[in-house]
């Protein structure tokens, strides 16, 4: 059975996991050290490392394992969500581990291979290992062999559990997503697979199942009799910063529309499973993967734009065009705005309308379930004028926390009627900070829980979403907006001519 629901920060239940030693491959990498190591650092805060457990970075530099140590330390230092403490470290210390060399030196693997191995003298690991692969995505293929050739993938061979962490993308489109699967497969048992997509290790994201399923409350009025519509919003201020290689080549429909935001989506409309089982949440959220459409009209229904330069936060940015990098005459979409229909009884009719762009005025996610305008007002109609749609807003970021917003009588002697909100927010109800999405997934991964991984079928799924949609697109410009802009307008327009129009996030 799952955790999904319980609190990995309960001390009544902790999850600890086996003996186990953590490779990274890709260790100097960005990810490594803003995310990867500080979560390292903050399980170990936690108490939620097993005794024996060792980082092991593997990268083509010319390290031994004090260097590797000194980088880590820094890399947790200003990066981890828990308070520093030498003592945590200096437990951490002997557990940190170096092995240098590139990607096709045999000799670098056999080596890592014994390193493994000694470690089940060294510090008691009965030879269980999680291959972190946080490398480009053309390198898999090599790295993936050489665990194959030397033996470390094979768990009859280690005598303990062998897992590989696959970051995203997961593909460029859903032909290499199955190659890509393939030869994942190949190598390892799918068991022993984990995909990371960061939003589902967020609380919030994990909240929304328990918002749906614990209440009695909101199941009744979840399907296309009370709700008019959906809107999902990833939204973020920055730019592509020095990440143009890969963006370049994939765009915001495939950096995150196809994972995040398709993710986010299932969880919203997924049936009730069976069980908190990983297996059950993952049949449904397939289920409703693949039930989605594509309107027919997609000139009108799914908009792509590229920022211009711009204002944001006070701050005068470049156009994506001159980021470092970009080639001049770049195609790629920083925004995409798309409307989806699900084909099925609960959601027959109801649009899902997802967006994210980069430059946009702030950075939020949220996912907004507008409901229908109640079927008749008693009231002056120039005193509901300033009544809107019902919503439920799930705040996965940042001010996390749930907003329900409905109409209210304004104090006063004319039955005068204005929306208002009422807020839960984390930071105000839970005095515990949430744990990071990598803390949260990298414990996952160590455990051997599933529940927050999609599986190959979820991916290829969401890759049968986007492809019509990047075909449809091929060829073409996206629209130009202004930095600092919510996108273009016709993205506004897309929702105008149905009456409906994006909440201001
Ligand atoms: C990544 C995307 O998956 O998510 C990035 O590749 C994006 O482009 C990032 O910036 C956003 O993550 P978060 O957790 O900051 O919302």
């Amino acid at each position: 059975m799952t955790n999904l629901l319980r609190d990995p920060q309960d001390r009544r239940l902790p999850r600890i996991p086996e003996p186990c030693a953590l490779v990274i491959f890709g260790v100097t990498g960005d990810l490594s050290r803003k995310k990867l190591i500080p979560a390292v650092y903050d399980l170990a805060n936690r108490g939620l490392l097993p005794p024996g457990f060792v980082v092991l970075g593997f990268a083509r530099r010319d390290w031994g394992d004090g260097e590797f140590e000194d980088v880590a330390r820094r890399a947790a230092q200003q990066h981890a969500r828990t308070p520093w403490r030498d003592e945590v470290w200096s437990r951490l210390v002997g557990n940190i581990k170096f092995v240098g060399g590139s990607f096709d030196d045999d000799a670098a693997f056999d080596q890592l291979a014994s390193t493994l191995d000694e470690l089940r003298a060294t510090h008691g690991i009965p030879g269980n290992a999680a291959f972190y692969l946080s490398i480009p995505p053309p390198a898999f293929p090599t790295v993936l062999k050489q665990l194959e050739r030397t033996g470390m993938a094979d768990n009859k061979v280690s005598g303990g559990w062998r897992r590989v962490v696959v970051e995203k993308p997961f593909g460029n489109d859903l032909e290499s997503a199955k190659a890509l699967n393939g030869l994942v497969d190949d190598v390892f048992t799918g068991s022993d697979v984990f995909r990371i997509d960061h939003y589902l290790g967020k609380e919030t994201v994990q909240n929304i199942l328990a918002l749906r399923f614990a209440n009695a409350l909101f199941e009744p009025v979840w399907n296309s009799h009370y709700v008019d519509s959906v809107q999902i919003t990833m939204a973020e201020d920055v730019g592509i910063g020095s990440r143009a290689g890969f963006y370049d080549s994939a765009g915001a429909a495939r950096d995150v529309l196809q994972n995040h935001l398709l993710q986010l989506l299932a969880l919203t409309a997924m049936e009730e499973p069976t069980s908190f089982d990983s297996e059950e949440i993952r049949t449904e959220k397939l289920k409703v993967l693949r039930a989605i459409t594509l309107p027919e009209n997609l000139a009108e229904n799914a908009i792509r734009g590229q920022y211009a330069q711009g204002w944001v936060a006070g701050q005068r940015v470049p156009s994506y065009h001159d980021e470092e990098n970009v080639p001049p005459d770049s195609t790629t979409e920083t925004y995409a705005a798309v409307r989806l229909g699900i084909q099925n009884r609960r959601w027959a009719g109801v649009p899902f309308y997802m967006r994210t762009g980069k430059r946009l005025p702030r950075r939020v996610t949220e996912i907004a379930v507008l409901f229908k305008k109640a079927p008749h007002l008693p009231f002056d109609s120039a005193d509901v004028e300033m009544l809107g749609n019902n919503q439920l807003v799930i705040r996965v970021q940042p001010d996390e926390g749930v907003m329900l917003k409905f109409g209210s009588k304004v104090p006063g002697t004319a039955m005068e009627l204005r929306d208002i909100a009422m807020d839960f927010q984390y930071g105000e109800t839970f005095t515990e900070s949430s744990p990071e999405a990598y803390e949260r997934l990298v414990l996952d991964v160590l455990i051997g829980d599933k529940t927050l991984f999609p599986d190959s079928a979820e991916v290829e799924a969401s890759w049968r979403v986007i492809d019509p949609l990047e075909e449809f697109w091929a060829g073409g410009k996206p629209l130009p907006y202004r930095a600092g802009e919510w996108g273009p307008r016709a993205a506004d327009e897309m929702l105008a001519r149905t009456g409906r129009h994006w909440r201001r996030a």
